[in-house]
């Protein structure tokens, strides 16, 4: 299934690899990798790729069928991105999304131009003729539109199949040749029927057969990692969380004791999880896990740090030192394990154009901490059998190899840990603070059954103080943040609506039992402009 490659290197197009699956041509839509989830969804195999691929590499992968992304920008500008046109000789089905459709309606012979009315949002869509992509759906369904420009003029062959009261074309086709142009979002939620269409086109129309399968691709990579390593030795470092701990139970199925699971605990890590980390998977699922008791070494790093980048630095840097030091006492290996994802390799891959110039972009907001921010000159060759899985794929990979719904249902924490929710300086005290905040809201949301709803939960020491009144005395003493997502992928959120009985038991638990916090807040944040973690 490996089309594209890892971080910095070129893309490589392996023969075939698209053979039942779906080519999706990233015009730097924030919904696209959406489209390949929801494809994916339908138990069909998908892949991101620029839209600048050459027809050449297209006919390599051998798809059924080609999705056009929307994008930000307007496709009569002088810069806007394009397609190869000899794509448009292959006889594949396509269809085009917002920005696709004017795209396909463009390079057709057709005509663009900006819309008298931007119509963002909600419309109601009128569908005038069902044909093959809209069958089975009712004769009006919401739809999600976010578009500037409109299609004014069909090329050759085409219908209208659909409009709204502000777009008198919001969908086209030619059943003929199997193009089909929607100007609204389908993979997005709020358009009603988004899914059937999808599943119109992906499984009626370009007729891909539903073999994406998890026990599928653990059979896949199982197999693909014990070639490889073949009786050579594989490091993993190991964080308790999803991706490295399905990594852990996938790799324990493929090679067995080749596997060495390291666990450096920076002294950042919840109430008790180091202790059940190591427990659990030595006990129970019987890996052994190698943990580096480094805290110490940690805090020392963070003496007077108050900056979040200086602390994030200090934190990877240190992390680098002991990660070496152990590997070479552990070792020698030939390889490293990563969880690394497909939204990763994805962005990495420059698919993201500036609507200004068509040019890759990549913005930096935090430096992120993780494994992969090891120096060359370790020598590693890396394993990194989930670089094709998005977050909810490896959750089910998880439950297909038996990893517990304590594990896969766990929220995404990040590498400093809870060093970055400490504000200010990290100190032991403030750690434990923080630790029992913490805990008492996890335990609270879980308790009221609402943990699995949310994409994450957790709590903020704040280094500021304020006064209160305990009994007859006054406190002068810190607040807790606390702070409750809903998301898809952590690139957008919004602030959890958690009911106020909740909260107030929250509250009332952290002021009483946490000693030196006399107040608590809750974020009602989005992100953006906020975001998820505080530094
Ligand atoms: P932000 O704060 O950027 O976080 O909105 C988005 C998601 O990423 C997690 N996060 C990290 N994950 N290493 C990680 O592996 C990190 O350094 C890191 N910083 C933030 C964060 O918890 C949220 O889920």
């Amino acid at each position: 299934m490996t089309t594209s490659q890892v971080k910095g290197t070129a893309q490589k197009y392996e023969e075939n690899a698209l053979k039942d699956a779906i080519a999706i041509l990233d015009f730097g839509s924030q919904y696209s990798q959406l489209i390949a989830r929801r494809v994916r969804e339908l138990s069909v195999y998908s892949e991101l790729l620029p839209h600048s691929i050459s027809v050449q590499d297209l006919k390599r992968l051998n798809p059924k069928g080609i999705i056009l992304s929307g994008g930000p920008n307007s496709c009569y500008e002088e810069h806007a991105p394009r397609l190869d046109k000899e794509i448009w000789k292959l006889g594949l089905p396509v269809l085009g999304v917002c920005y696709g459709m004017q795209l396909m309606a463009h390079d057709l012979g057709g005509k663009v131009e900006p819309a008298p009315v931007r119509e963002y949002g909600r419309a109601l869509l009128t569908i005038q003729h069902h044909g093959e992509l809209f069958d089975g759906l009712d004769p009006t369904m919401e739809s999600w539109m976010s578009h500037g420009d409109s299609v004014v003029q069909l090329p050759d062959g085409f219908s209208t199949v659909a409009c709204t009261a502000d777009t008198p074309v919001a969908a086209i086709a030619d059943h003929e040749r199997k193009y089909f142009g929607v100007q609204f979002h389908p993979e997005v939620v709020h358009t009603v029927g988004g899914r059937e269409l999808l599943s119109n086109f992906v499984l009626k129309i370009c007729q891909c057969p539903k073999n994406w399968t998890m026990s599928r691709f653990v059979e896949e990579a199982c197999a693909a990692v014990a070639k490889r390593v073949g009786d050579k030795r594989v490091l993993l470092a190991l964080s308790g969380g999803v991706d490295s701990s399905t990594l852990a139970f996938l790799l324990h199925k493929a090679i067995g004791d080749k596997l060495t699971c390291m666990f450096i605990d920076q002294g950042f890590m919840r109430k008790n999880e180091p202790e059940w980390l190591v427990e659990t998977f030595e006990k129970e699922f019987h890996i052994k896990v190698n943990a580096v008791n480094a805290g110490a070494r940690f805090i020392s790093k963070l003496a007077g740090v108050t900056d979040p980048e200086a602390k994030r630095k200090a934190i990877g840097a240190e992390f680098i030192r002991v990660f070496e030091e152990e590997s070479k006492r552990l070792g020698p290996f030939d390889f490293l394990a990563q969880g690394t994802l497909y939204p990763d390799v994805v962005e990495s891959a420059g698919t993201t154009v500036d609507p200004k110039t068509g040019k890759p972009v990549a913005v930096k907001i935090k430096s992120h901490h993780n494994v992969g921010g090891l120096p060359d000159d370790l020598k590693f060759e890396l394993v990194e059998p989930f670089a094709k899985l998005f977050k909810d794929e490896v959750r089910l990979v998880g439950k297909e190899l038996g990893v517990p719904e304590s594990i896969v249902e766990r929220h995404p924490f990040p590498g400093p840990g809870l060093a970055i929710r400490v504000l200010g300086e990290v100190t032991e005290e403030r750690l434990k603070t923080l630790r029992e905040a913490d805990w008492i809201i996890r335990e609270e949301v879980k308790a009221h059954g609402l943990y699995r709803q949310i994409w994450q939960v957790f709590a903020v020491l704040l280094p500021t103080k304020s006064v209160g009144v305990m009994g007859d005395q006054r406190t002068y003493q810190n607040q807790i943040v606390m702070r409750a997502v809903t998301s898809e992928d952590g690139m957008t959120a919004d602030w959890a609506r958690l009911p106020y009985d909740l909260l107030a038991i929250i509250s009332s638990r952290i002021v009483n039992e946490v000693p030196g916090i006399n107040r608590v807040v809750y974020d009602i944040t989005s992100k953006p402009p906020a975001t998820i973690e505080w530094e």
